[in-house]
């Protein structure tokens, strides 16, 4: 279904027109479907549509990784992706990584005990799982490349990298 959003009360001008469309997407394994402007980005449908705000927003620019979900397994920017561009596309958020928050790099995260302010590790996490899904025994170069995208203003990258390696080593 296509709408359109607001028209100015004079009605022989038209100030601000936004187009609306009603999306069906797949969000940790359930279809929802929400009514936006096709170029909202997909997280601010999680957080503002569906209330997953385990997702974070940081730079809104694509270049600090708090946003961070999976893409049909893919690691991805959702502050970076518009509603549009979803598709068929399977979206997995840190709700959705694991039913007990069990999933070998959460246990792995709790051992370590890497968080500190927290802020950015759902984005963390979801890059770490991704790289272990595709590549389950990295080397360190490869986590260091996969890991660069996300930010920690903590600094807790040590125990980032030290609890990507543990949780290589949980997967069989
Ligand atoms: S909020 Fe998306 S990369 Fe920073
Ligand atoms: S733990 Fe605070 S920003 Fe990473």
């Amino acid at each position: 279904m296509v709408s359109f959003l607001s028209f100015s009360n004079n009605a022989s001008r038209l100030t601000h027109t936004k187009i609306m469309a009603t999306y069906s997407i797949t969000v940790n394994g359930e279809t929802k479907k929400i009514d936006v402007a096709s170029d909202t980005p997909l997280l601010w449908v999680l957080r503002d549509s569906l209330g997953l705000v385990g997702t974070k927003y940081g730079c809104g620019i694509a270049q600090c990784g708090a946003c961070t979900v999976h893409l049909n397994g893919t690691a991805v920017r959702s502050c970076s992706l518009p509603i549009s561009a979803i598709g068929t596309s399977k979206i997995t958020t840190i709700e959705g990584l694991s039913k007990e928050g069990d999933h070998p790099v959460q246990q792995a995260w709790q051992e370590v005990d890497v968080p500190q302010c927290g802020y950015c590790q759902a984005g963390q996490i979801m890059s770490a799982a991704a790289l272990l899904a595709k590549n389950p025994k990295p080397s360190e170069e490869q986590i260091a490349t996969a890991m660069n995208g996300n930010i920690c203003r903590c600094g807790t990258y040590h125990r980032i990298k030290e609890a990507v390696v543990l949780a290589s080593s949980k997967i069989k």
